[in-house]
């Protein structure tokens, strides 16, 4: 058995992805897909360089069916229990490179009726909120606003009905059980909510009134949902939609992802510059225990969380990168300095992304899709009409 958990819900432990491809059935990226890719894209994302996006369903599809003029949407997501923290920018800045290249639609569903159903401590109300302060985080990395469509489960709350009980109609419970491992105290909400992550995947195709390709990059623990999205839609029609995977960015501290109910083991859009300096300096390192020992001996850049933030998010610039790994392996780089210089570009980056978070707020109606279904005005329109 391995000795980490990978769910919708829970990462815990080393995650072995090369054991998690075998065990999801998803597909490496390779080469000759990358060549593809740039083919296209005419240069390669250092994520896809560096394995970061490591996996996928159907992307090749996607790319043959782009090729032959039938392009494909995006589809995002986030849970929003809480603030935004540098793990979940992960596979929105490589969404907002495909869109970029590609020049197609993203479709961003914030899943407050997730959240409410699974986490007994949030109150719809909040959940709801969370999401639109979410949201700004979105439009603070600079997606296109004619292309991009946020939207929260229960603002299109008759749009997900309709399609979601479709899709809830071809789930039985034991797959529900089997998928996600929820067993008899779960609530009845919880059972039916992968039916409502399945329905952006063929939000395009129902308002265009034909197929659409959907493109969906996530980090691999979402995988679980999509995997049954892919199963049921064809069974109503649809395509399967295709997906794209990234690994996680890891907890600052020996092990984990980064996690939001772990606070001094993340870093969020919203830290002040004196925070990230205070949670970088308690990180875990591969250094040894004192600089004399580092300088004889050298640093493991493999298990050292704050190379690991280099790699993953801060220094995109391959010989930038090489130099930090070889300085650190042969002692020539202290944990210290290549602490300060993570603090820099960490503080660098999230100045210049409060900037665009406060901008955000003037635009965030523009990016909003929301259906406007309030029943007292309804019944109000009725007693008008029939004055009464
Ligand atoms: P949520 O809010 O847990 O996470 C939002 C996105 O961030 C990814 N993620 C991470 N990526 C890298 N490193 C990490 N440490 C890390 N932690 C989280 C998640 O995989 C996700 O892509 N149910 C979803 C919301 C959702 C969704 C979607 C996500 C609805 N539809 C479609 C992706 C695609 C959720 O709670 O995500």
């Amino acid at each position: 058995m391995p000795d980490f958990i990978v769910t919708p819900w829970e990462v815990s432990g080393e995650v072995d992805y090369d054991l998690l491809i075998q065990e999801f059935g998803i597909e490496a990226i390779d080469e000759k897909l990358l060549f593809n890719l740039k083919e296209i894209t005419k240069e390669i994302h250092p994520y896809l360089r560096r394995k970061i996006f490591f996996a996928h369903r159907d992307f090749k599809w996607i790319l043959q069916e782009y090729k032959k003029g039938n392009p494909f949407y995006l589809y995002t997501g986030r849970g929003p229990s809480g603030n935004i923290h540098l793990g979940h920018l992960l596979p929105w800045i490589f969404t907002k490179w495909i869109q970029e290249k590609f020049n197609v639609d993203l479709w961003f569903q914030l899943t407050d009726d997730e959240k409410f159903l699974f986490n007994q401590s949030i109150t719809l109300e909040e959940t709801h909120n969370f999401g639109y302060d979410n949201a700004l985080d979105v439009i603070a990395l600079g997606f296109n606003p004619k292309k991009t469509y946020i939207f929260s489960d229960i603002d299109l709350g008759n749009t997900f009905y309709r399609n979601a009980l479709k899709i809830a109609k071809k789930i039985t419970y034991s797959t529900i059980k089997a998928t996600f491992g929820l067993d008899n105290s779960a609530n009845i909400g919880q059972i039916f909510y992968t039916s409502i992550q399945t329905v952006p995947a063929i939000l395009k195709s129902l308002i265009e009134e034909k197929n659409v390709p959907c493109l969906i990059p996530h980090a691999v623990d979402q995988d679980p949902h999509f995997r049954l999205s892919r199963d049921v839609l064809p069974k109503l029609g649809y395509y399967k939609p295709a997906s794209i995977q990234c690994v996680f960015l890891p907890s600052l501290q020996e092990s984990g992802k980064m996690s939001a109910s772990v606070e001094n083991t993340a870093i969020f859009t919203k830290d002040e510059p004196d925070v990230v300096k205070r949670k970088v300096n308690n990180a875990f390192t591969g250094g040894q225990a004192n600089a004399k020992l580092q300088r004889e001996l050298g640093g493991n850049p493999s298990v050292c969380s704050v190379y690991k933030y280099h790699f993953m998010l801060f220094t995109l610039d391959d010989n930038e990168i090489k130099k930090i790994q070889s300085k650190c392996i042969g002692g020539e780089l202290l944990c210290g300095e290549c602490k300060k210089d993570l603090i820099q570009k960490i503080n660098k980056f999230l100045s210049e992304h409060q900037k665009q978070r406060e901008k955000a707020k003037d635009v965030l109606e523009d990016y909003l899709l929301k259906e406007k279904v309030d029943l007292k005005s309804l019944i109000n329109e009725k007693k008008r009409k029939w004055n009464y």
